[in-house]
């Protein structure tokens, strides 16, 4: 028997036209989605997707990714755009091309499951604003999780893409856990559930090529629908694998353009356009039209992101990802998170605590918002964990992975752990079997209540309920209520050329002379000594525009209060000062923590750095040691901090939304 998808090379007339193949190769484009958000932060901008769109929309993509994943996030963080305005203006470019995002199931575009009022409603209005396919997936694959949003993407006429996520235990395909069978019952179910396509999810680049040529032979001969793969480049096997998927009969894959393609993104698009040329799975593309789309891309977009790019080594493959079978994305957030807390020589206990973790936790895949549940646990057990115990400070979303919050985990959690971390639970503790969304309570009215005014229509509603702290911070610059902060704002042409100038001159040794028009330094300016890795610079600080925020500066005994009662605190990169002169050498000195300030109460201090979700407790109230005093968010996990004495509150020294550094000093207690 002949498979129709089987490879053939079919004759080509001498004139060198194409013959268009019989079952070509179909492709969706990641570019604008998870290409900028595995190479740059997921940073890109709306207004650098414009002069591209138009063109890629001839080319023939299967589909466009553009939305979803980090960026709905991202864009009202961190670039002060509105979401649903990105697929409102792509869906005018993109005409004739579907648009398809990345659904994290019942956790939408967040981090935890939300409740059935706002997944029902966040379907209808991203099909109503533009979307076309939505790429489903949940974290555990516990398909529970997708009971909700799927009849709505069905009602709503969408394309409801099911996903595996694909993860090992070990290097290969084999005999654990994740095996060929755990693929193709997950695929049937999939199919069961009305899946008009299915996507393999390898997000950390773990397919080998033979592993995926079985895994494709066998589910393109176990279901009917179409089979789509979603490998990462970030091992360097992906393009051997995709072309290995190809030969099993794959329908679809994902690539990138060439500027946004390989490291930890995806293969590009033109070598397999030219592979395939000339075979039954000719994809048909012009590549002279993929050519200018990436000079497009290479002269007028990537310059505003290439310092975004993390280029620290030369090598464009990861193999250590085959070691850890950590997802890059995951590492990178794991180093971050040790450097900012000082701690990145634990980086190898981390590795070490992972695999222990991840066990623990019922040998999750790691895919966002798992892979940030096991690796911020490993980091607290690496950091403050003791001899005599372990799990010392367990973050609320292990807690409520151990009640069940997240799903089923594919092995049962540790018995031990998940009592621990059920011991006073808000919910109970005792864990749940039933579908999570069951237990949560509509969301939608308190949001709408919380918010009130400041949400014009029914999206504004959705990001807010989604984000409230950051949701609400961005509805207050989107409708004029609050100023825009400059860190938020684009750059442009100009200044990436000021910039590359700048590193032109520091590189040869000629940037000597401070800028010509240096701003008037005002009567409030205050001179900072900073402590970097032995040196010290003196930075003067002077505040531009913004809301001064209280300080806890002035609480430092150890240096004097200057005469202005509210400073503003520092923010770390906040300065847009000429470049630091050294001061004179110093002895090297520890920089005065406000942790030193004694005498003035117990401080409930930030133990690592992170966003104020919320204060549990007033300037006023009585605590016992233990009681929850402030929630704070580090790499979107939530931490209850407790308080460290028995007293009364006596200060707050910070506000929702606020960032706060290692250290900070957020409450006193006397
Ligand atoms: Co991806």
């Amino acid at each position: 028997m002949t498979d129709h998808n089987e490879v053939k090379m079919v004759e080509m007339d001498y004139s060198g036209v194409r013959a268009k193949a019989k079952n070509p190769l179909k492709i969706q484009d990641l570019s604008l989605r998870d290409g900028h958000q595995s190479l740059f932060a997921t940073r890109g901008r709306t207004e650098d997707m414009i002069p591209v769109a138009e063109q890629m929309d001839e080319i023939g993509f299967w589909a466009v990714e553009v939305w979803g994943g980090a960026s709905f996030h991202t864009m009202h963080r961190y670039l002060n755009e509105d979401p649903w305005q990105r697929l409102r203006t792509l869906k005018r470019y993109f005409k004739k091309t579907p648009i398809s995002m990345l659904l994290r199931g019942q956790k939408l575009v967040g981090y935890r499951n939300y409740a059935d009022d706002l997944a029902e409603l966040f379907i209808k209005k991203t099909v109503e604003n533009g979307l076309d396919i939505f790429r489903t997936f949940d974290a555990l694959n516990d398909y529970r999780n997708f009971e909700t949003v799927v009849p709505v993407i069905k009602a709503c006429g969408a394309h409801f893409q099911g996903c595996i996520c694909y993860t090992l235990t070990e290097p290969r395909l084999g005999k654990g856990v994740y095996n060929l069978d755990y693929y193709v019952k997950k695929a049937k179910d999939l199919e069961d559930m009305g899946a008009d396509s299915i996507c393999i999810k390898d997000v950390a680049g773990l397919m080998a090529p033979y592993d995926a040529f079985e895994l494709v032979k066998t589910l393109k001969a176990e279901v009917t629908p179409p089979i789509h793969l979603h490998s990462h480049f970030t091992s360097g096997m992906s393009p051997m694998t995709h072309l290995k998927a190809v030969e099993a009969g794959i329908d679809i894959i994902d690539t990138c353009m060439t500027p946004y393609a390989y490291r930890t993104s995806h293969a590009a698009l033109e070598p397999f356009v030219m592979s395939l040329m000339g075979t039954n799975r000719d994809t048909g593309f012009d590549i002279k039209a993929l050519t200018r789309i990436n000079e497009t891309l290479e002269k007028d977009v990537i310059p505003k992101y290439k310092h975004l790019l993390d280029d620290s080594k030369v090598s464009l493959i990861d193999i250590d990802v085959l070691l850890h079978q950590t997802p890059d994305f995951m590492r990178a957030n794991l180093e971050k998170q040790l450097r900012e807390m000082d701690a990145l020589d634990k980086i190898n206990d981390v590795y070490k605590e992972l695999p222990r973790v991840r066990k623990e936790l019922g040998q999750i895949p790691l895919v966002t918002p798992t892979s940030r549940i096991v690796g911020t646990q490993t980091v607290n057990n690496v950091l403050f964990d003791t001899k005599e115990e372990r799990y010392k400070m367990i973050t609320d979303q292990v807690k409520d992975l151990c009640y069940g919050l997240y799903g089923k985990t594919a092995v049962p959690i540790d018995a031990e752990l998940q009592k621990k971390a059920l011991k006073d639970y808000e919910r109970g503790e005792e864990p749940i079997t039933c579908r999570p969304a069951e237990v949560l309570t509509p969301e939608l009215e308190k949001a709408r209540e919380e918010i009130g005014d400041l949400a014009v229509d029914e999206e504004d509603l959705i990001l807010c309920a989604l984000f409230p702290v950051t949701g609400k911070k961005y509805l207050m610059q989107k409708y004029g209520k609050e100023q825009v902060p400059d860190t938020v704002k684009p750059i442009t042409l100009e200044d990436v050329k000021k910039r590359d100038d700048m590193i032109k001159k520091a590189k040869t040794g000629k940037l000597i002379e401070p800028a010509a028009d240096l701003p008037e330094k005002s009567e409030f300016a205050r001179t900072f000594n900073v402590f970097v890795d032995g040196d010290c610079f003196e930075v003067g600080v002077d505040e531009v525009g913004g809301s001064p925020v209280i300080s806890y500066a002035s609480l430092a005994a150890a240096t004097p209060a200057p005469a202005v009662p509210s400073a503003p605190a520092v923010p770390p990169a906040a300065p847009a000062a000429p470049a630091p002169k050294p001061a004179p050498p110093k002895p090297a000195a520890p920089a005065p923590k406000p942790a030193a300030a004694a005498g003035s109460g117990t401080p409930v201090l930030a133990p690592m750095p992170g966003m104020i979700v919320k204060y549990e407790k007033n300037v006023g109230d009585t605590v016992n040691a233990g009681d929850a005093v402030v929630v704070i968010e580090a790499m979107k996990m939530e931490n209850i901090l407790p308080a460290t004495a028995d007293g009364t509150i006596t200060a707050i020294n910070f506000k929702s939304g606020d960032s706060v550094a290692k250290d900070d000093v957020l409450a006193t207690i006397d």
